[in-house]
């Protein structure tokens, strides 16, 4: 692993992400700009002072080559951004190619076993749940989280705005995972857990199952005979419930491998519960045993309030509970959990007090010191082993990959000069198609004939002026056409290909 733990870079996360070694993040939570086109700056004299950042798309945020990288390695998905724009507008089509090209880059760093939780909100949720699932695959979608951001918003002719979302992908069928629950309804409760003893409140559940049988299941005890309705004797030996039962009642409980032995031992221990005469007597459940309700995809409860006591005035800070949560339920002990957009660190926080690794990066400079006044105040004080001022690694450059791939760009001029592909080796060969790569952002995926788009692949390159009329090898003489077109040109000039078209109505 080429990455080490509490490290923050403060650079822009594509280069960074891009020399980091495949497969070794377990978790990733990102918290990009939402293309709100809003400029977000910190208030003077607040603890983080200094921070800003843009959340306005423009041409200069994405290099051309991008373009045709995506156009090449995931056509769906360049289809997907090219309909945003029709859609929606240019920016959009800019901001998902931007976040397109990094995510590329999340995905092939993170481990079999790991999760991505994208935070963003309805301004482009929508369209970039249709990337990530590009990218990440539908079938890895596990959750669009809703989290409840602020109380109540008075917007008018609509409903309040106030929840942002998560988009959860894994990136395959055996990620991490830990339940994770909150207390129970008050309510749910009472009406749930009615009965009470000494060991405190209680359900009553079933001791048997549909059907009958002939073994010992089926055989009476203590007078009551399951098969009489139907049924057989159904005692828990594996499940959850059974290993709290051995746990605080009955020593070695799931060895015993009598049926009727269990129903004694249960009955011994006061945890069976007998109706009136002649009724099948019930398990009592305790409330005890239940770790709470299971967490779903709203979360409504966890707030920041302004007055709350980790508020640092950043903007678009999240709560470290939510972090907490996430980093809970998709990482164990020791994971490396990356946040390539870390603002104030609220995730290297939240991985720091549970005892994973983390890495931010944020291109922000006042990152280093917020993140640092951060970590001091918030870390938990059990852990003085480490100081945050000294012991997090700051770095403005890119790690070193374990196992680089040398890429030599080569001069573009050279390109046509050469034989064709055996004389270059693979690396030589990978620049060259970043070459068309940029050609094809440049040209917006549209042919420069006939105007219309085509996928990457059926794009060619072709000399404006032919270099059989003394046509050169520089970028401006160089073009990328469809087949058809490339073909109706031949080795003639652009005007007649032009006139062509126009006489054909394709142009
Ligand atoms: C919405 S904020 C993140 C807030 C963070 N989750 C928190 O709780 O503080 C987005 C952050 O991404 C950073 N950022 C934007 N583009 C970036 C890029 N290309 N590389 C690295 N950081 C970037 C901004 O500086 C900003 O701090
Ligand atoms: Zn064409």
């Amino acid at each position: 692993m080429n990455i080490k733990n509490r490290t923050l870079y403060i650079a822009d996360n594509l280069n960074i992400m891009r020399n980091i070694d495949p497969e070794i993040i377990d978790l990733i939570y990102l918290d990009p700009p939402f293309n709100t086109k809003k400029k977000y700056k910190a208030p003077i004299g607040s603890k983080a002072e200094g921070a800003s950042f843009k959340d306005i798309w423009t041409d200069e945020d994405v290099k051309h080559e991008w373009y045709g990288e995506v156009a090449e390695q995931n056509p769906e998905l360049y289809q997907v951004i090219q309909a945003a724009e029709t859609l929606y507008d240019k920016s959009m089509k800019i901001y998902l190619m931007a976040m397109a090209i990094r995510l590329f880059e999340m995905h092939r760093i993170l481990k079999p076993t790991g999760s991505i939780y994208l935070h963003c909100d309805p301004t482009a949720s929508h369209y970039l749940k249709m990337v990530m699932d590009s990218i990440f695959g539908k079938e890895n979608f596990q959750n669009e989280v809703i989290w409840k951001r602020t109380s109540t918003h008075n917007d008018p002719g609509r409903f309040g705005r106030i929840h942002d979302t998560l988009l959860f992908y894994t990136k395959k069928d055996n990620a991490t995972w830990n339940s994770q629950y909150e207390a129970h309804d008050p309510k749910y409760i009472k009406k749930s857990y009615c009965h009470q003893d000494a060991r405190g409140r209680y359900r009553v559940g079933d001791l048997t199952g549909a059907g009958t049988s002939k073994g010992e299941s089926g055989q009476p005890w203590r007078g009551v005979n399951p098969t009489d309705t139907g049924r057989h004797w159904a005692v828990p030996r594996t499940n959850a419930y059974a290993e709290y039962i051995e746990k605080h009642f009955i020593p070695n409980y799931r060895q015993i491998s009598s049926i009727h032995d269990r129903l004694n031992a249960l009955d011994e221990a006061g945890l069976i519960y007998w109706p009136k005469k002649g009724t099948i007597p019930r398990l009592k459940g305790y409330l005890d045993s239940s770790p709470g309700r299971p967490l779903q995809d709203i979360i409504a409860d966890i707030k920041m309030g302004s007055k709350a006591t980790e508020r640092t005035s950043y903007p678009t800070q999240k709560p470290l509970a939510l972090l907490e949560c996430i980093t809970k339920a998709s990482s164990n002990e020791g994971d490396m959990v990356l946040d390539p957009f870390c603002g104030c660190a609220t995730a290297c926080v939240a991985a720091e007090n549970l005892g994973r690794q983390w890495v931010g990066i944020d291109m922000s400079e006042s990152a280093e010191v917020i993140t640092k006044l951060r970590l001091q105040d918030e870390v938990d004080k059990g852990t003085d082993l480490w100081n945050p001022i000294e012991d997090v690694t700051v770095s403005r450059t890119p790690p070193q990959l374990t196992h680089p791939t040398t890429e030599k760009q080569i001069p573009i001029t050279t390109l046509f000069s050469h034989p064709p592909d055996q004389s270059y080796s693979q690396t030589e060969l990978q620049a060259f198609r970043s070459h068309k790569h940029r050609m094809y952002g440049n040209q917006e995926g549209r042919c420069n004939g006939c105007k219309h788009p085509f996928p990457f692949r059926n794009m060619t390159i072709d000399h404006i002026r032919p270099k059989s009329k003394n046509g050169t090898d520089e970028p401006n003489n160089l073009q990328l056409l469809c087949g058809a077109c490339n073909s109706t040109k031949g080795n003639r000039s652009q005007k007649f290909l032009i006139d062509t078209l126009e006489k054909q109505f394709i142009r």
